[in-house]
């Protein structure tokens, strides 16, 4: 049997989690129960990140010590996983002695083997981001990752032989183009990090407390992310329970490290150089996912605009907001939440197409046939094409979860789901009752209700409860798990002569433009986030004359482009990673017949950074770039000479 070890980033307990945090751990959550479903053994890790400076100086502010503090923040979010119904195998909290007395481990062998050494560190440290970073790295003096003002510390610190490893790194990272995905963000950190060679690493502390303290001068405490990273063997029992028959034995390395885009680094140059000196097999894959934005940029708490995840499951119930987190954004790309899209989809595709199906299956299985699903006869032409469907869209989401792309494995499903309703309109039932034709009404109120328990087993890994309110409504006492997804998708299962059993629907309609009014009312001033329009305004010669004012309403800056790849099955774009100062942005422009994508990587363009975002193919894009043409040829506009990205263009 196979074996899938999948983890999420642990989660810093500095704030209660967001939408954006729950986005990672439901895309996880619908991975290992994907992998259940095939029948591999799944190890499915979560936990928490508690220590460093960030935590320690949020629970000063609240006057709490740090232990308590974090003790507070983590019941949260275990709350919140278990809401959502995640199907962790184990959580980590970094604070627990299984992991602190780890950690001392690995440390005290790093050092012995003389991958540690003492020295002194001068530099400059981010402490939100809790990274350490050279003057050349900063942008406009302040965090590359994240903007925010850098500190300047010097101390004796230990360090770690980085520099050491580098080329073997670089030697893994070319041998398994699969290891680093999606393919931008390996050329992110080949071309940005590795390149330009690496510095050895300082990994420990004394100015502040909060940490695990270096087991033979304890005066340090590890550096908090050389103490995250490991959460991800010494969940395992790595390095005492490492033996035949151990957890450690059966799931390392692991399959899937899945992260955020901005801790990519972290996990693909600090974490496999520490493996590498442990001298343990490297994960097989490391995969950066883009952020959930909202109209003004990304979520965070100090922008007071971060959106409540257990407040929508409330709202909307649990599967309506596991399906959109799911299905809205093409997992790897950047994408927008808007309430408004999510209520969208749960109107068309959960209670429109999927609840309706059932609905309207059953009423006809109550109305023509007493309640009481009837035995199938002979397959027509009909019946053939949506069986052949049925196994087609099978296979189609084992191509899409073999590559991540959730999204498109939840689009082929309600493919499925729409082809079913097509059926029903084609075959008619309602005239087979009328014309008392019984057999072939029997095989159409069959074919309707298998098609609807496949759907249901097809969609297990993504939605928790509604397939099984399917499958009860179907008369079924079975768990639509039980059988996998091999055994349990083939056409044939339903025992015929079932009673169903019609209940509520499953996604009642919500009226948006009512809640919306109601909203206000109670004034609650929620924002009627307009869905984001794709049109582009024609570019009319002669504009009318505006003012200098009108003008500097427009922020033109200088950005890197730092990747840029096609965007699949759109001719014309091209995604485009790009750096503006200190913030990074995916921007979609219509450039593709004239360059190609590695053309302008590394290269200096200008972009409108204050356009609102858009969604053009379902790609977000957050700025627009300069470029003149004519439809014949079309050229990008470049600064003359390099002037740093951010620079302001007037
Ligand atoms: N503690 C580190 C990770 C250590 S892993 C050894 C950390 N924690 S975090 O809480 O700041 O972020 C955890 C994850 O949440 C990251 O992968 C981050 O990208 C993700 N997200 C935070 N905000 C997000 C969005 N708005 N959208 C999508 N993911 C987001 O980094």
């Amino acid at each position: 049997m196979g074996k899938f070890y999948i983890t999420t980033p642990i989660y810093y307990p500095s704030d209660n989690l967001h939408i954006g945090h729950a986005y990672t751990t439901v895309v996880a959550d619908a991975l290992a129960r994907y992998h259940r479903l095939l029948g591999e053994e799944v190890f499915f890790l979560t936990g928490t990140d508690e220590h460093g400076q960030k935590i320690q100086r949020r629970a000063a502010e609240v006057g709490k010590e740090p232990q308590e503090f974090v003790d507070g923040i983590v019941a949260n979010i275990k709350a919140l996983w278990k809401l959502l119904k995640i199907s962790n195998d184990d959580f980590i909290r970094t604070t627990e002695p299984r992991h602190t007395k780890r950690v001392q481990q690995i440390f005290q062998r790093l050092y012995d083997q003389g991958d540690i050494y003492k020295s002194e560190y001068e530099g400059l440290y981010c402490t939100p981001c809790e990274a350490f970073w050279l003057e050349r790295q900063l942008v406009d003096g302040k965090c590359p990752d994240c903007g925010r003002e850098v500190e300047k510390v010097r101390e004796e610190s230990y360090f770690f032989r980085l520099s050491k490893y580098a080329d073997r790194l670089m030697a893994h990272i070319e041998a398994h183009p699969e290891f680093i995905q999606p393919v931008s963000r390996k050329n992110e950190m080949v071309n940005n990090f590795l390149r330009p060679g690496l510095e050895d690493l300082c990994i420990s502390r004394t100015t502040f407390s909060w940490g695990i303290p270096v087991p033979f001068d304890p005066k340090h405490v590890i550096y908090v992310w050389l103490d995250a990273l490991t959460n991800y063997i010494t969940a395992l029992g790595y390095p005492d329970q490492v033996g035949e028959g151990s957890v450690f034995a059966r799931f390392w390395p692991a399959e899937l490290h899945l992260v955020g885009k901005e801790i990519v680094r972290f996990h693909t140059i600090i974490w496999p150089i520490i493996l590498m000196a442990l001298d343990l097999p490297l994960p097989k894959q490391v995969f950066g996912h883009g952020w959930l934005v909202l109209d003004g940029g990304k979520m965070s708490k100090s922008k007071g605009n971060v959106v409540d995840p257990v407040i929508l499951v409330e709202k909307y119930g649990l599967d309506a907001i596991r399906y959109y987190l799911l299905r809205e954004v093409a997992f790897g790309a950047d994408g927008v939440y808007s309430e408004e899209a999510l209520v969208l989809r749960i109107n068309t595709d959960l209670a429109n197409d999927l609840g309706n199906l059932l609905h309207r299956t059953l009423s006809m299985v109550e109305k023509f046939a007493d309640g009481v699903v009837p035995a199938p006869g002979a397959n027509g032409p009909l019946e053939e094409a949506l069986q052949a469907e049925a196994d087609r869209t099978r296979e189609a989401m084992k191509e899409h979860m073999a590559k991540l792309e959730v999204s498109d494995a939840l689009s082929a499903i309600f493919q499925l789901i729409g082809r079913a309703n097509k059926y029903i309109d084609e075959a008619a039932p309602w005239s087979l009752n009328k014309s008392g034709n019984r057999e072939r009404l029997g095989t159409v109120l069959y074919t309707m209700v298998e098609t609807i328990r496949i759907c249901a087993v097809l969609l297990t890994p993504y939605l928790v409860d509604t397939p099984v309110r399917i499958f009860a409504q179907l008369g079924l006492d079975t768990d639509p798990t039980a059988l996998g997804l091999a055994a349990g998708g083939k056409w044939g299962l339903y025992p015929a002569g079932t009673r169903v059993q019609k209940g509520d629907p499953l996604f009642p309609r919500i009226d948006w433009e009512k809640e919306q009014a109601e909203a206000e009312e109670e004034g609650e001033g929620v924002k009627t986030a307009a869905p984001p329009s794709a049109e582009k305004t024609e570019a009319v010669p002669g504009k009318p004359e505006i003012t200098i004012d009108e003008f500097a309403k427009v922020d033109l800056r200088v950005a890197t482009v730092l990747a840029a790849e096609k965007v699949e099955g759109a001719d014309k774009l091209l995604r485009l990673q790009v750096r503006i100062g200190g913030e990074e942005r995916q921007i979609v422009a219509g450039i593709a017949k004239y360059y190609s994508p590695q053309e302008l990587v590394g290269k200096e363009i200008v972009v409108v950074a204050n356009l609102k975002p858009v969604k053009l193919r379902g790609v977000l894009s957050q700025g627009m770039i300069l470029a003149a043409g004519d439809g014949e040829t079309l050229a990008v506009i470049r600064p003359e000479k390099e002037v740093g990205d951010g620079t302001e263009v007037r």
